[in-house]
């Protein structure tokens, strides 16, 4: 091994182990920001080290190494604007988009070196079972995600699309897949079998992803997410680079991980999940829409009171307030109460907002303590002392309904809201959260609905509360 090989091999090694570690830190929000800095600086070690080998054994030509420049450029460019301008509401999409281009770039590096065989030549297996492989994960990731993106974007139609006869055509090919995999890998280089594997993989993406509908689409974008992984880690085989097999079989393994946990999060199997029908809001949810709407209307100036004389609040975040951009007002209200001795806890559901994380990420953004967030479990454990929760823009993950059976939601691990003492509730109308069912708590005799847009409804109650608090 040449002195360039040993260094590139030991770098490889360093970029590794920061992805590693970078993962490591991503697990908490005090240390996630810094943890995506370790990793992005592995990315980087790996990316200049790959270049250097090119350059070192001569393979790109003049063309090459201008597309490659030219091709980092742009993906740089636009990576950088897109991440650093997206909404956070608008970030599943943005990731799902990412996950397509990962699988899509797996997918062609698969394709351009069985390419580079010459027609007819014999096929090792070490060679042609990973570039199948990286074909088919590859190219499903690749039009899979398009599809969610377009589905979280709003472009096509976010509810389950299905057809007469799905079932058939998915089987028919998933077959054809499976034979010309067989062909790539136990015949001689011909370029049909492989267009043929590209080809029903691509469809097999597209009918796997449009049945699936609603509340079921950040799992489906996970599934893929890992799926992208081990593409990646196949084309790692394929062009025998070891950055590649270790960052893909990290993806996919995280990947995994994070997807068993929202389906679970979910009350759902992952298998479930594929067949479809979720969160659509037209299964199985008419005994939550009969219940009568029977709502007490309250004020900002009514909240300011409670708040003020209470002893212990649970803030309960939801979609409403990243909508609303309201995190900074809720902090502004935090810390008004704690100066005053009141205790403040946030209430965080694995699946409030729109990503996993979400209300993680809102409220470490205005500095809120980690101590106080308070995840599920807790939080549940917590509510029977709470004197008033403050539910902002959250409305399904904390609806009742989903201890009953034949509910949209039935089954979901809900935060106990109405156990509470008191309840506010801040939203603009009784319009319905994401998986499209009326929700209980808003009748219960607990409850009070303060109908405003998260950010003026908080300001306005901040300036109640202080009047009570004689601030
Ligand atoms: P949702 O059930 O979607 O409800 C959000 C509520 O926020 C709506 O009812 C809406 O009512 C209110 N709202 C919207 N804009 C607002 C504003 N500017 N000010 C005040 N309120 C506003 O939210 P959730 O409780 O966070 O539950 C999340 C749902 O999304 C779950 O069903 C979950 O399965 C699903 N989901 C989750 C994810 C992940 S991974 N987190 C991804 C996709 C889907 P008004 O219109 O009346 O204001």
């Amino acid at each position: 091994m040449s002195l360039l090989m040993t260094i590139v091999s030991l770098m490889y090694l360093i970029s590794a182990a920061c992805y590693v570690i970078g993962l490591h830190m991503m697990r908490t929000p005090k240390t996630a920001r810094n943890g995506n800095r370790v990793s992005a600086v592995g990315m980087i070690i790996a990316v200049i080290m790959t270049f250097l080998i090119a350059l070192h054994q001569n393979e790109a030509t003049m063309t090459g190494s201008l597309i490659l420049v030219v091709g980092l450029v742009l993906g740089l460019g636009y990576g950088t604007i897109r991440a650093r301008t997206v909404e956070m509401t608008d970030m599943p999409q943005l990731v799902s988009l990412f996950n397509a281009v990962g699988g899509g770039a797996a997918a062609a590096i698969g394709t351009f070196d069985y390419l580079s065989m010459a027609a007819g030549s014999h096929l090792h297996f070490a060679f042609s079972f990973p570039v199948a492989l990286d074909l088919v994960i590859g190219g499903i990731t690749f039009s899979g995600s398009l599809i969610a993106t377009g589905k979280l974007a709003g472009k096509i139609s976010g509810k389950p699309i299905t057809f007469p006869g799905a079932k058939l055509l998915n089987a028919v090919v998933v077959i054809v897949i499976l034979v010309s995999v067989v062909l790539t890998i136990g015949f001689a280089a011909n370029s049909w079998w492989l267009i043929l594997t590209l080809c029903a993989s691509l469809v097999f993406g597209i009918l796997m992803t449009i049945p699936i509908g609603g509340a079921d689409m950040p799992v489906v974008v996970s599934l893929l997410n890992a799926f992208t992984g081990l593409a990646v880690s196949m084309a790692g085989f394929v062009i025998d680079n070891q950055a590649l097999i270790i960052a893909g079989a990290l993806v996919g393994a995280a990947g995994t991980i994070l997807t068993l946990q929202m389906a679970a999060a979910m009350n759902r199997s992952v298998m479930n999940i594929i067949a479809g029908g979720f969160g659509t809001g037209d299964s199985n949810s008419a005994a939550a829409d009969d219940i009568p709407v029977n709502v007490k209307e309250t004020t900002a100036d009514d909240v300011g009171v409670q708040l003020a004389y209470a002893n212990n609040v649970m803030i309960v975040p939801g979609y409403g307030l990243a909508a609303a951009q309201a995190q900074h007002e809720v902090a502004e209200l935090a810390k008004l109460l704690t100066d005053h001795d009141i205790n403040v806890n946030y209430a965080i559901h694995p699946v409030a907002g729109r990503m996993p994380g979400h209300m993680n990420v809102l409220l470490a953004e205005v500095n809120v303590p980690y101590d106080q967030m308070k995840q599920l479990e807790e939080a549940n454990s917590m509510f029977e002392n709470t004197d008033v929760s403050l539910v902002i823009g959250a409305n399904d993950v904390t609806n009742p309904a989903a201890r009953r059976k034949g509910t949209a939601i039935t089954g979901m691990p809900i935060l106990d809201v109405d156990k509470s003492k008191s309840v506010v509730v801040i939203k603009r109308s009784m319009s319905t959260g994401y998986a499209g069912i009326q929700n209980e708590l808003f009748s219960d005799d607990k409850t009070h609905m303060l109908f405003s847009d998260a950010k003026k409804g908080i300001q306005e109650i901040i300036a109640s509360t202080k009047e009570y608090l004689d601030e």
